[in-house]
């Protein structure tokens, strides 16, 4: 893969490439909801130092041709229900954990310290949004999306357009906006809450809510990428 051809994706370099992401979250490139976006006009965009970004991609391929110091798996190369299966098995299920966790952390934290940092109220309110919107996403992907992904591959090879892979080409769009919506109230987060910065004399409390929402944050940010940009990426539009 050519990096440097100017219309190459973010998304297509993450995927062929697992550990660009963190180089692309070190300079502030967004990999998973702007995924299809091109890599140069982004960079360009963002005023980023684009020969630097190409070295330190360079870097990760030559680590990657060494096998002994890769640890990231192959998701370009699974087969959609294995990749399906490994999503719900490692991000779903860290979301079921994490979700009703930070959830009462917030709780906690907005009661015990909400009247002096009166961001948290509009922090816990998008905070229960997300939760909601995010336990009804992980449902639709497990009991639709994943189960018509797989029809649709199988049928795939028989007929290029079926009604399972139109109707599978629909629900990607619906998944990717609500991964849009996500995305969204994380940077509301993440903002509101300056970078996560604790105030002076933060409880013990407060710490481990802002390293939770990180986590969280982190975790989404991987788990869109793999979706938006490998798993669906043969039923989006963009
Ligand atoms: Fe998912
Ligand atoms: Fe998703």
């Amino acid at each position: 893969m050519n990096y440097r051809d100017i219309n190459i994706s973010i998304g297509d370099v993450a995927a062929a490439l697992p550990k660009a992401t963190r180089v692309f979250k070190e300079y502030g490139i967004d990999f998973c909801c702007g995924g299809h976006r091109p890599l140069a006009a982004v960079m360009k965009e963002q005023g980023l130092p684009l020969e630097e970004v190409y070295d330190r991609l360079d870097q990760l391929v030559s680590e990657q041709e060494n096998p002994a110091e890769t640890t990231d798996l192959p998701f370009d190369q699974m087969s959609s229900p294995v990749l399906s299966a490994y999503i719900e098995d490692t991000h779903h299920s860290y979301l079921r954990r994490a979700l009703p966790e930070a959830a009462e952390l917030l709780n906690t934290v907005l009661r015990v310290h909400g009247s002096k940092h009166r961001e948290l109220f509009e922090m816990y309110q998008l905070f229960g949004r997300l939760k909601t919107d995010l336990e009804q996403h992980l449902l639709k992907e497990e009991n639709l999306l994943f189960p018509l992904l797989e029809n649709s591959a199988a049928a795939c090879s028989c007929s290029k357009d079926t009604d399972s892979a139109s109707e599978a080409r629909s629900l990607t769009e619906e998944i990717i906006s609500e991964h849009e919506a996500a995305g969204e109230i994380l940077r509301k987060l993440r903002s509101i809450s300056n970078d996560y910065t604790l105030p002076d004399g933060a409880c013990a409390t407060y710490q481990k809510t802002y390293s939770l929402l990180e986590a969280l944050e982190q975790d989404l940010h991987q788990h869109i990428h793999l979706e938006n940009n490998i798993l669906l990426k043969d039923y989006a539009t963009h």
